[in-house]
C-alpha cells in the first residue's frame, strides 16, 4: 500500500501578515518566561557541544537571550518567515529560511540543543491526525539532527477540556479549518489572554493544541525519553478566566519539557 503524503496546512503567509504581533526581541534585563531559567540551567550544565539550533525562531527572542548568556555557542535560527527572521539584527547568530517537517538543513548537520518553542501547535494538516502526523514527521526529522547526546527543548501551550480532555481543541481545529477554508476570519475572543495581548481577529490561522500526555506520547512515538517536564498557568486575569469559560478549559498551560534519544527505538 502507498503511504499518503502528509501536507501541511501553510501558515507562513499569517505569520508574515501579523509581523508586528510576532515580533518578540529580548534585550538583557527583560522579564524571563519562567520555564527559561530552568533551560540556561540545564543548557548550563549540560553543554558539551556548544551548538543550538531554534526552530521556528521568529524574530529570535530565545536566540538573542541565549547568545546573552553563552557568548560561545554557535546558534541557528530557523524560522520559515523571511520578514520575521530579518527582526534578528545580531550577526553572529546564523539565520536559516527552513520550516518543519522538512527543515532546510544538510543531512549531516547536528546540533546539541534544539528548541521548539510555540511550534508544534502550528503544524496542521486536514485532520487531527494529520497535524499528528506532521508533528511524529516533525519530531523524527529533528532527532536526525540532534546530536546523540544532545537534548530537545519544546515548550507549547496545553489545552485540557472537563470530561473529554481534547474537545475544546478538536472543536476550535475544525472550526479554524472551516473558516480558513471559507476565508472567514474568525473573532479575537479566541485569542485574548491577558492586558499586553489584546484579541485580534484571526484570519489564515489553523490550530492544533495538545494535551500534556499527548505530547509525552508523541515524543515517545518518535524515539525521545522526557528528562525533565513542568507546566505553568497563566494567570488568574479575568481575561484568562473568561477565555477559559468560553473554551470549557479545565486547564489552560504552557507546557515545557527536555527530551533526548532514546536509547530503544520503538517498535
Ligand atoms: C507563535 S510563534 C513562536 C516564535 C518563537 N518560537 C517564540 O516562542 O517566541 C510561531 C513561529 O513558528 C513559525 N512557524 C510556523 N510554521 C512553521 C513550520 N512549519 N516550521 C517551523 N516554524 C514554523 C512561525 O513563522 C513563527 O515564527
Amino acid at each position: 500500500m502507498s503511504k499518503k503524503k502528509l501536507e501541511l496546512v501553510e501558515s507562513t503567509s499569517f505569520f508574515d501578515e501579523n509581523v508586528a504581533t510576532y515580533s518578540w526581541t529580548y534585550v538583557p534585563g527583560n522579564k524571563l518566561f519562567p520555564w527559561e531559567p530552568e533551560f540556561i540551567e540545564f543548557m548550563r550544565n549540560n553543554s558539551r557541544h556548544k551548538t543550538l539550533l531554534d526552530v521556528g525562531a521568529g524574530s529570535g527572542r530565545f536566540a538573542m537571550l541565549i547568545r546573552q548568556k553563552f557568548s560561545d555557542f554557535q546558534i541557528t535560527a530557523l524560522d520559515p518567515s523571511t520578514t520575521l527572521l530579518e527582526k534578528i539584527e545580531d550577526e553572529s547568530i546564523r539565520k536559516v529560511v527552513g520550516k518543519l517537517p522538512d527543515l532546510n538543513l544538510s543531512p549531516e548537520e547536528s546540533f546539541y540543543f534544539i528548541h521548539v518553542s510555540m511550534v508544534l501547535h502550528h503544524l496542521v494538516g486536514k485532520t487531527i491526525n494529520e497535524s499528528k502526523n506532521i508533528v511524529k514527521e516533525s519530531l523524527r526529522g529533528l532527532r536526525e539532527h540532534l546530536e546523540d547526546a544532545g537534548s530537545l527543548m519544546i515548550v507549547d501551550e496545553a489545552w485540557e477540556t472537563y470530561m473529554i480532555p481534547t474537545t475544546s481543541r478538536t472543536l476550535t481545529f475544525f472550526l479554524l479549518s472551516l473558516a480558513d477554508r471559507f476565508n472567514i476570519t474568525m473573532p479575537g475572543a479566541l485569542t485574548a489572554r491577558d492586558a499586553n495581548r489584546p484579541s485580534r481577529d484571526l484570519k489564515g490561522l489553523v490550530a492544533c493544541f495538545y494535551t500534556l500526555s499527548e505530547l509525552e506520547n508523541l515524543l515517545k512515538d518518535c524515539g525521545f525519553e522526557i528528562v525533565q517536564s513542568n507546566t505553568y498557568s497563566y494567570p488568574p486575569s479575568e481575561i484568562c478566566k473568561r477565555f477559559k469559560r468560553r473554551m470549557l478549559l479545565k486547564r489552560w498551560r504552557i507546557m515545557w519539557l527536555i527530551a533526548r534519544k532514546a536509547t530503544l527505538l520503538p517498535l
